[in-house]
């Protein structure tokens, strides 16, 4: 990994990185003004080309999202850009939001470019305040540079970005609550199909793309395809529908660490490299228990399986639910896997926006069991239940509208499945968190 060079976070923390002038100098608006000599479908070859898949955790082929738009649809036509980063142990949207904003803008207009859209929502998670200062000052300068606004660089192309600050919650990032939220009503996701590509914001079509996939398409644009393929992961022959997965990625790790933070890698490297190498190790000379692969949503590995590649597959491979955003916990041996566990299910319980019965009841019944174990009340039959509460809910099993319901249940399936033991013995022997007993916000 030694001759790896990292492009998303190449100039954070250069003197003046957010401006437009250190920005241009570094070769920036370069990739614009090569999408602007080429037609729309070429630049969306290019990005299909490169296998550039979504980094807002579903890992969607980008540029194929790109081509479900209607053909010659008269527009208008949108681009929400999805900066809500609620997933929790998720920052790398906020560090390259404030440490280097015009890659994410440059990446916003070549993609308005690509599927011909003229206006673009950020919509930006509400805590964020130093990213939308920094963002808003870019965008203005972008303006006055004439690299946004009426007849870009002189040609016929037109683009106007709008910054939103969003409402504060979890399933504000979900891409059809975020249309919602931007319609100015409550988050509430859409079922689906019709996809956003065919009616999305105020019903146009629309493509929802996360900052992270953006600010990769500038550097596909300016540097191409090869370079982009040169790194990551290959499609697995043995699975036609593996696409695989290349490029850099930015991966968080956070929790018992000596050096939590966000780093640039290529994809594929494994929980174990980046918890020794990039993490500094487990903290006070304590040993791995449980590892979060992508949010909280994605589910846990445990210590055996901490050579697993985090790219698009390997945390499936592994019983979780995906790579989700990359963003890595690691969970110490002096800890609960009861206390985390039901800090999860008390965030999903909290988060349920309430559309779908098996989600609104799944999740809260779930806390509540988990609440009565930790109280040192937990029963033998427990475990089963909330594995066929967990397997009966989401959009796996087909009963939820949106992927809230499937990350909520996912750290139920792998902890009880992974851990079993820890939590038989903490209902064996009538075992009690030392951590408060919460009271709920509900
Ligand atoms: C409950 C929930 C929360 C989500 N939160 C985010 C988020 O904060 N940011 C994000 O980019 N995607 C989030 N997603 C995924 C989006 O729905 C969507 O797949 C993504 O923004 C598409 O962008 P991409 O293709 O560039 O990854 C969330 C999904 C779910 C189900
Ligand atoms: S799955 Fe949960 S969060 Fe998603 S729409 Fe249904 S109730 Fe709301």
């Amino acid at each position: 990994m030694a001759e790896f060079e990292p492009v998303l976070m190449a100039r954070i923390g250069k003197p003046d990185a957010t401006s437009l002038a250190s920005y241009q100098a570094d070769g920036g608006y370069d990739g614009l003004k090569k999408a602007l000599s080429m037609a729309p479908a070429e630049v969306t070859d290019i990005v299909k080309a490169s296998g550039l898949r979504g980094r807002g955790g579903a890992g969607f082929p980008c540029g194929l999202k790109w081509t479900f738009l209607p053909k010659d649809h008269p527009g208008p036509i949108y681009l929400c850009v999805n900066a809500d980063e609620s997933e929790p142990g998720t920052f790398n949207n906020r560090v390259i939001m404030e440490g280097d904003p015009h890659q994410i803008i440059e990446g916003i207009a070549i993609a308005c470019r690509a599927i011909k859209a003229q206006t673009a929502y950020i919509y930006l998670r509400y805590e964020f305040g130093k990213s939308y200062r920094v963002l808003q000052n870019a965008i203005d300068e972008c303006y006055a540079a004439n690299l946004l606004g009426k007849n870009i660089l002189g040609t016929d192309f037109c683009l106007d970005v709008y910054l939103h600050r969003g409402a504060g919650a979890y399933i504000c990032g979900e891409e059809t609550g975020l249309i919602e939220s931007l319609e100015g009503k409550r988050a509430w996701p859409r079922i689906k199909p019709p996809f956003p590509a065919i009616e999305g914001l105020f019903r146009k079509p629309t493509i929802v793309n996360n900052i992270e996939t953006l600010a990769c398409v500038t550097h596909i644009v300016r540097r191409g395809v090869d370079w982009f393929r040169s790194m990551g992961v290959p499609p697995d022959p043995n699975n036609p529908r593996d696409p695989g997965s290349f490029g850099p990625k930015l991966y968080c790790i956070s929790g018992h660490v000596n050096k939590p933070g966000c780093y640039e890698l290529p994809l594929g490297v494994t929980a174990r490299q980046l918890i020794e190498e990039q993490g500094g190790g487990v903290w006070k000379g304590r040993k791995v228990k449980a590892v979060v692969p992508g949010g909280i949503s994605m589910g846990f590995l445990s210590a055996d399986e901490l050579d697993t590649p985090l790219d698009f597959s390997g945390p499936g491979k592994a019983g979780c639910l995906g790579l989700g955003t990359a963003a890595v916990v690691v969970i110490d041996d002096h800890t609960s896997m009861v206390d985390v566990l039901f800090n999860c299910c008390r965030f999903m319980a909290h988060e349920s926006c309430g559309q779908c019965t098996p989600c609104r009841e799944g999740t809260d019944w779930m806390r509540k069991i988990l609440e009565r174990i930790r109280s040192g009340f937990g029963k033998s039959k427990d475990l089963d239940l909330l594995m066929e509460v967990a397997g009966s809910m989401g959009i796996i099993p087909g009963t939820t509208i949106c992927g809230l319901s499937d990350g909520a249940a996912w750290p139920v399936k792998n902890a009880i499945k992974k851990f079993r033991g820890e939590f038989e013995e903490y209902i064996a022997k009538g075992m009690k968190s030392e951590l408060p007993v919460l009271v709920d916000a509900h």
